[in-house]
């Protein structure tokens, strides 16, 4: 019996076919009911009993050879003979790969960068871990200004003289110090608030950090380059309006509205039925901000504005939780698919 099993497995492995016909003839030779793999499995009820389990390990063996052999062949042979067509179609459309697609506070982020960057803004950078200087008092916020009240702060317990950021206008003092103007820059970055977490407040954020320096700079430009801004970012439509207001580092300051972008301006639930909506606060650079930084003020003047990239994202697509950006819930983030 082991015998007839070897001598077939020989005959199995030597076998070569030369068409599909000659696979076929050999499938009903060795593998179909009268085929003589199935003769010797007939034949297995006649081994001694100590003997089975060899034997039954080979007949399993040699069958599992066979049908391998079998389909090896036949896939070779119809490959062969229509092309390849069956089993491969290079004429399917290839499938989809999966495609992430970006943050919206990326999208607007880069709506803003991309929109100041068209009148000449460069773009800068600064860290997020802070010195006291650069955060608040090369701005005009000395250690007992009231106004360092507005931003609750992150302090190092070791040494308060670090902070995380708590604005972007940070990046103001590191430009000033290191270029000369003319300067045209915004740097868009991540600030931290000592702030309880809500839908309206969180304790880190985004902003964007606009400055410009030059001879003769003015309030009349500052207002052309905010006016140009809306109308990009909300549509040829929008309207602006500056309303008094105060910041450490620009005197005068300005807050600045722009008519809501859903009601134009009728008043709707958005806009809480004012008709405008504040996104962002400026004014001209303080003289002693400049001098600060070592840059004459007699000679020189210049505007700066700072804008939260969370607000002016939740105003465009209508999102009411502050919360919602930072769960990384892709039911949400699936929404935005703008590939900028
Ligand atoms: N840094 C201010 C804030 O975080 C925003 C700001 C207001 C920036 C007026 C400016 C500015 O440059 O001129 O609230």
């Amino acid at each position: 019996m082991k015998n007839k099993i070897e001598e077939l497995l020989n005959e199995i492995e030597t076998f070569a076919a030369e068409s599909s016909e000659s696979v076929e003839e050999f499938r009903i030779k060795i593998l179909s009911k009268k085929g003589k793999v199935t003769e010797l499995f007939a034949e297995f009820k006649s081994v001694a009993p100590e003997m089975r389990k060899e034997v039954g390990e080979m007949l399993n063996e040699l069958k599992n050879k066979a049908q391998e052999k079998v389909n090896a062949l036949k896939e070779k042979f119809k490959y062969k003979e229509d092309g390849g067509k069956s089993s491969l179609d290079l004429t399917l459309p290839a499938e989809l790969v999966a495609m992430g697609s970006r943050h919206p506070l990326s999208i607007v982020r880069n709506q803003i960068v991309d929109i100041f960057s068209r009148i000449g803004f460069t773009i800068s950078d600064g860290p997020e871990i802070e010195d006291d200087w650069h955060n608040f008092t090369a701005l005009n916020t000395p250690a007992d200004h009231p106004a360092r009240d507005m931003q609750d702060t992150f302090y190092l317990s070791e040494n308060p003289d670090i902070v995380l950021r708590t604005q972007t206008s940070s990046v103001q003092v590191h430009v000033m110090e290191n270029t000369k103007p003319p300067i045209r820059t915004i740097s868009p970055g991540r600030v931290y608030r000592n702030e309880a977490i809500s839908a309206r407040a969180h304790c880190q954020f985004h902003q964007v950090e606009g400055l410009y320096i030059d001879k003769g700079v003015s309030f009349a430009d500052l207002k052309q380059a905010l006016l140009y801004f809306s109308k990009e970012m909300f549509g040829e439509e929008t309207k602006i309006r500056l309303r008094p207001s105060f910041f450490p580092f620009t005197e005068i300051s300005a807050e600045m509205d722009i008519s809501c972008p859903f009601c134009k301006g009728n008043g709707c639930n958005i806009c809480k039925g004012a008709g405008w909506v504040e996104i962002l606060g400026c004014g001209l650079v303080d003289p002693a901000v400049l001098e600060n930084c070592k840059i004459d003020s007699k000679i020189y003047s210049g505007f700066a504005f700072g804008m939260g990239i969370e607000r002016i994202t939740m105003l465009k697509y209508q999102v009411k939780d502050l919360r919602l950006f930072f769960e990384n819930d892709m039911r949400f983030l699936k929404q935005f698919n703008a590939v900028i």
